[in-house]
């Protein structure tokens, strides 16, 4: 990979508290991929750009707009709003034309689900490295103050991102939330299926 753009930063420090939900989305993945003893080279790179960078499409967003629960969204702005996974990947390969591929489709994929239920694409597996992401950004935002409510608790982020994470994806990002932010470790507690 070649240097990271400056003009990369700039779009993620100016919008409010996205450099800070990027940064820890980063970091509890990287701690996560630790975890899942994935080596240095280009898929650990990739999956680390993509979560870097995963809510670049929020950049563009006005800013109202982060300053909303999710139910007083106006319905003229879900569109935008769910939009943003497609165009982050097209702003990050405007800004840095090198960007590799795989880092633009994890972005894509970031808030797809198991079995359709997620967005923009309704994929039915979106793949290891974006539920990797995916779980990662669930668990750092939740753990961030918003300013429509007050950060949630560890174990409830941990809850959120075991509902669609792999069980081994889910316990990797239980273990990082321990070393990254200093929580106690443990993993993920799944519930044992009834009968
Ligand atoms: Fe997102
Ligand atoms: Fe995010």
């Amino acid at each position: 990979m070649t240097d990271f753009p400056d003009a990369l930063v700039l779009k993620l420090c100016f919008a409010p508290g996205l450099w800070e939900h990027s940064v820890n989305t980063f970091l509890l993945c990287r701690a996560a991929l630790d975890a899942l003893r994935v080596p240095d080279g280009p898929a650990r790179k990739e999956i680390l750009l993509a979560a870097l960078c995963h809510d670049l499409g929020k950049a563009e967003w006005p800013e109202p707009l982060f300053s909303l629960p999710r139910h007083a969204i106006p319905e003229a702005d879900w569109t935008l709003m769910k939009a943003h996974p497609l165009t982050g990947a097209d702003l990050l390969k405007e800004i840095w034309p090198e960007a590799p591929e795989r880092a633009l489709e994890i972005i894509r994929r970031h808030h797809e689900r198991p079995g359709g239920a997620g967005y923009p694409r309704g994929l039915e597996d979106p793949g290891l490295p974006a539920l990797l992401v995916a779980a990662c950004d669930v668990c750092a935002a939740m753990l961030e103050d918003r300013p429509y409510r007050p950060k949630l608790t560890l174990e409830a982020a941990l809850a959120e991102a075991a509902r669609f994470a792999p069980e081994a994806v889910a316990r990797a990002v239980g273990e990082a939330a321990g070393k990254v932010l200093g929580f106690p470790k443990g993993g993920i507690e799944r519930a044992q299926p009834a009968g």
